[in-house]
């Protein structure tokens, strides 16, 4: 096991049967040389430092009916909400005293006639904060929206492609999302020349170890330079709410993997390992993540962005947390880098 573990880290890549016995292994000390390589990897690209993305909620408005996601467009039992432009401006304001350089406008996916006011946002964002990186999570849209928000100013993008499997993509997503749609707005991001980032659920329902491994091969080949993999968490008013949750081992083998895959990623240690262990932000770093994205949406709305059940928003994972999560990274020996913390293949 080591000689694949010696051999993904040396040549970025390894075949089907290669990455589904990594993914399978029960030998601990098979899985904690993984780790350490990705540790390594992340050390020789990043050192140990940490950098930190201030995410904005700015909606949980969403025209979207995903089969897992608490904001889906027919949770009837969810308090709708949207920021006004000058809450958002507010929660940058509040950020960038923290010493935040990247917000993160993250909100449900909301129609096209919409796409004005965001541009609007992201014009006053850029003007008022020249320095900083602006990423959004927005959802699909048709690329003439996708070039609107890039000439105003953003310059990252994520977009989970949530499986290189069209079946699976079928079972988890209602019809008339298309698969194939979602893989061409990822193309036409990176042709727009933003950073791109893309990824999955980890042990979402029906998912299988060789859906895993063509997630892995799709990713290789895309080549993000942001990779977003967080563990499923069941949303009670969903119809997936009875599945049970993702693990966070997976989904640390899977940073660790990817981290030797694609050494230079920037790879988040996501909320959702926050939510299901209280050491799960650590051990994604420990896997080899080197990112981490603070919540400083205005704290009345956290709740009402519940995309999963108990979502952590609070503490180390709040803005207003630093000074904890600063603490606990010190444990593990890592530090929070205040840089704006572009991908080194990518500088603007
Ligand atoms: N569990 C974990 N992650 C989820 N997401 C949405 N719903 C859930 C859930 N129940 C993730 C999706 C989406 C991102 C914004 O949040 O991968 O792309």
């Amino acid at each position: 096991m080591r000689c694949l573990v010696d051999k993904l880290r040396e040549k970025h890549e390894l075949a089907s049967d290669e990455y589904r016995a990594l993914l399978l292994t029960r030998n601990p000390q098979d899985v904690e040389y993984l780790l350490s390589q990705a540790r390594e990897v992340a050390q020789e690209n990043f050192g140990k430092g940490i950098y930190l993305r201030g995410l904005i909620e700015i909606s949980n408005v969403c025209r979207n009916d995903c089969l897992y996601c608490g904001i889906r467009s027919s949770n009837s039992h969810v308090s709708r909400y949207t920021l006004t432009h000058e809450q958002v401006i507010a929660c940058c304001e509040q950020g960038y005293r923290i010493g935040f350089r990247t917000f993160v406008i993250q909100g449900g996916e909301w129609d096209e006639k919409r796409s004005q006011w965001i541009a609007d946002v992201i014009r006053d964002i850029r003007r008022h904060w020249p320095d900083c990186a602006i990423t959004l999570s927005l959802g699909e849209h048709p690329r003439e929206t996708y070039a609107l928000w890039r000439e105003a100013g953003a310059n990252r993008y994520l977009l989970r492609h949530e499986t290189r499997n069209e079946r699976l993509y079928g079972l988890l997503h209602p019809r008339g999302m298309s698969h194939a749609h979602r893989l061409q707005c990822l193309d036409w991001l990176k042709d727009l020349g933003y950073q791109v980032g893309t990824g999955i659920m980890v042990g979402s329902p029906f998912q299988t170890i060789g859906s895993i491994v063509e997630d892995i091969q799709y990713l290789t080949a895309f080549k993000p330079h942001m990779i977003g993999l967080g563990p499923f968490v069941p949303q009670h008013d969903t119809p997936l709410g009875r599945f049970p949750a993702g693990s966070v081992d997976m989904t640390a083998r899977l940073y660790a993997i990817m981290r030797l895959a694609i050494p230079q990623a920037l790879i988040p240690s996501t909320t959702a390992m926050a939510t299901l262990a209280p050491d799960g932000r650590l051990r994604g770093i420990l896997a080899g993540a080197n990112v981490v994205m603070p919540n400083l949406s205005p704290t009345d709305t956290r709740k009402l962005y519940s995309l999963y059940d108990n979502k952590a928003s609070l503490g180390a994972e709040s803005a207003q947390g630093v000074k904890e999560l600063a603490d606990e990274l010190s444990l593990i020996g890592y530090h929070i880098d205040w840089s704006r913390g572009d991908s080194p293949t990518k500088k603007e």
